[in-house]
């Protein structure tokens, strides 16, 4: 459908023929202009350019035949009708080959002429979806893609939620985590992809929970051997499970954020700057927020006291770079708001 009527240029050297046509394809609906020339139906075309041109062939000075691969040339949106008389017709298909849209012939039968005119313009129309539609394919694509992800991502991040929000000592443990994960990356300047990863990566990093029995989860007293290393299955399972929709490095910071940085940690494969950097600061910021809260076996440490922990395990539990940006942190100032969520369970206690 066509929201404003098209516009079409009807050059010929001759006035009433001009007139004619105008005043036909007006009747049909199309705001129409008219040149003398080939000079001047260019003037115009630089001024205004038109979707459809009706050109007279012949024409003194510079002609229509001359003057078709320059406008082809240089509006190439525009269409052309050749009007010639009817010798004339094997140029009209030569001006064809040159990319004319179509040629009616003189002396004109208008409705012709209008059918003609309705049949280009249609087609110009579909060339331009297509052309349209093909550019921004790719785009759409991407869109769709991106889309796709965020609601997949939103809808394990809703799963985590209610996950945590299960019982109280679990509720708002993600959402904490990355804010203090996030305030580290800031310390250490990471680009903006980083933070990105280290968010999804803060706010899944336990999704693997789901595989953890609850009631070892939420056991008053102290772990079993068994007992811990069947909770520390979480962060192989949550890798499994965010890895068809995250990348690499959000994969690694889930598989990886219960390492020790001197390696010495469970099952522990990978030790020091081999741990990605994003598991090396979820390890400080899960940490941090696990023992600023409660726990089914313990109360809360007070924040300065965690703090002091943290730096006491420089070099063996935590990266000495990222330990060193987390204690540069007033964590006082994070939106942490333990009055309305009562807290965690995330590093368990070691047997
Ligand atoms: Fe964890």
């Amino acid at each position: 459908m066509v929201n404003q009527p098209e516009r079409i240029l009807i050059v010929d050297d001759e006035a009433p023929i001009r007139k004619l046509l105008l005043r036909k394809l007006s009747r049909q609906g199309y705001r129409c202009e008219e040149a003398g020339s080939a000079v001047e139906a260019l003037e115009k075309m630089r001024a205004d350019s038109v979707e459809l041109i009706m050109l007279d062939m012949k024409m003194p000075g510079k002609s229509g035949i001359d003057l078709l691969p320059e406008l082809k040339a240089n509006y190439p949106a525009t269409a052309v009708i050749m009007a010639t008389a009817v010798a004339e017709t094997s140029l009209a298909i030569q001006c064809m080959k040159q990319g004319a849209d179509d040629y009616i012939n003189k002396p004109f039968n208008l409705d012709e002429v209008a059918l003609s005119v309705d049949k280009t313009l249609e087609k110009r129309r579909l060339e331009l979806q297509i052309k349209e539609y093909q550019e921004h394919l790719q785009q759409k694509v991407d869109e769709q893609t991106v889309e796709i992800r965020r609601l997949f991502l939103g809808a394990i991040e809703a799963l985590v939620f209610a996950l945590e929000a299960k019982d109280k000592y679990t509720a708002g443990h993600s959402r904490r985590v990355t804010e203090v994960a996030l305030a580290i990356g800031r310390e250490l300047n990471l680009p903006e992809d980083d933070m990105e990863d280290l968010r999804w990566g803060s706010l899944l990093h336990d999704v693997g929970k789901i595989a953890v029995d609850q009631f070892i989860q939420n056991k008053p007293g102290k772990l079993t051997p068994a007992e811990y290393e069947h909770i520390m299955i979480h962060a192989q399972v949550g890798a499994g499970i965010v890895r068809p929709v995250v990348n690499d490095r959000v994969v690694g910071m889930v598989e990886h954020h219960h390492d020790r940085y001197n390696g010495t940690g469970l099952h522990q494969v990978v030790a020091r700057e081999d741990i990605p950097l994003g598991a090396r600061i979820l390890a400080v910021a899960d940490a941090f927020d696990a023992m600023t809260s409660d726990r089914p076996y313990r109360p809360a440490m007070p924040v300065e006291e965690a703090r002091q922990e943290i730096r006491r395990c420089i070099g063996t539990q935590f990266d000495p770079v990222v330990a060193s940006a987390f204690l540069r942190v007033d964590t006082s100032r994070l939106a942490v708001d333990k009055s309305k969520v009562a807290v965690v369970m995330d590093t368990p206690a070691r047997p």
